[in-house]
C-alpha cells in the first residue's frame, strides 16, 4: 500500500505542477499563509519520504524476504546494502525514521483537517469546498497568490 502512496504521490506532483491551485481566500494574514504553504510541503515532503524509507527498509533487511505488492506484483529492491558501511545500523536508522515520519504525518493530517474545518465551520470561507473536485474558487477569494 505504500508503494501505491508513492505512485499516487508520484502523479499528483505530476498534475499539481501543470495546475495551479486556487488562490487563498481574502484577507487571510500572511502567517497563515506561510503556516499552510509549510504543512503542504511537509505532507508532501513525508508522502515522498516515508514510502522511500519504508522500501529502503525491506530492501536492507537481513531476512530479505520478497516484497510482492498485493500478493501479485513482485516490487524490486532497493540495491542499497552496497553502497553502507553496516546496512544492520543503516535499516535500524531507517526503520525509526519511517515510524517517527508515520506518526508526524498522522499528526499533520489531524491538524489540516481541523485546519480545514476551521475555514469551514468558523472563518466561512470555501476552502474546504473547493478541495472538492471540480469546484472552481468563488468570486470572494483575492487573486493573492497561492498557499499550496
Ligand atoms: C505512506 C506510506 C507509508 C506509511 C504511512 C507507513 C506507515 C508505517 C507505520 C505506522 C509503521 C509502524 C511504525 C511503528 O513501529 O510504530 C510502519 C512500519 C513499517 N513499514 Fe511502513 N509505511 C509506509 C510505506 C511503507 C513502504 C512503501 C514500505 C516497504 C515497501 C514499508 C515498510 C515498512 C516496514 C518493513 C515496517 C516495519 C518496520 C519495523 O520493523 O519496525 N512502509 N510503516
Amino acid at each position: 500500500m505504500g508503494i501505491t502512496v508513492l505512485v499516487l504521490t508520484g502523479l499528483r506532483l505530476a498534475w499539481r505542477i501543470f495546475h495551479r491551485p486556487p488562490p487563498s481566500p481574502a484577507g487571510m494574514p500572511a502567517r497563515e499563509r506561510r503556516a499552510a504553504a509549510a504543512a503542504h510541503g511537509v505532507l508532501y515532503g513525508l508522502l515522498v519520504g516515508l514510502p522511500l524509507t519504508g522500501w529502503a527498509v525491506v530492501s536492507l533487511s537481513p531476512f530479505n524476504l520478497p516484497t510482492v505488492l498485493y500478493g501479485l506484483v513482485p516490487w524490486p529492491h532497493l540495491p542499497l546494502a552496497p553502497l553502507l558501511s553496516d546496512p544492520a545500523a543503516a535499516e535500524g536508522r531507517l526503520k525509526v525514521v519511517h515510524a517517527y515520519g508515520a506518526w508526524f504525518l498522522t499528526a499533520l493530517l489531524v491538524l489540516h483537517v481541523v485546519a480545514a474545518l476551521r475555514h469551514h465551520l468558523i472563518l466561512r470561507d470555501d476552502v474546504l469546498r473547493r478541495m472538492l473536485p471540480a469546484r472552481r474558487p468563488s468570486p470572494s477569494s483575492e487573486v493573492l497568490g497561492s498557499t499550496r
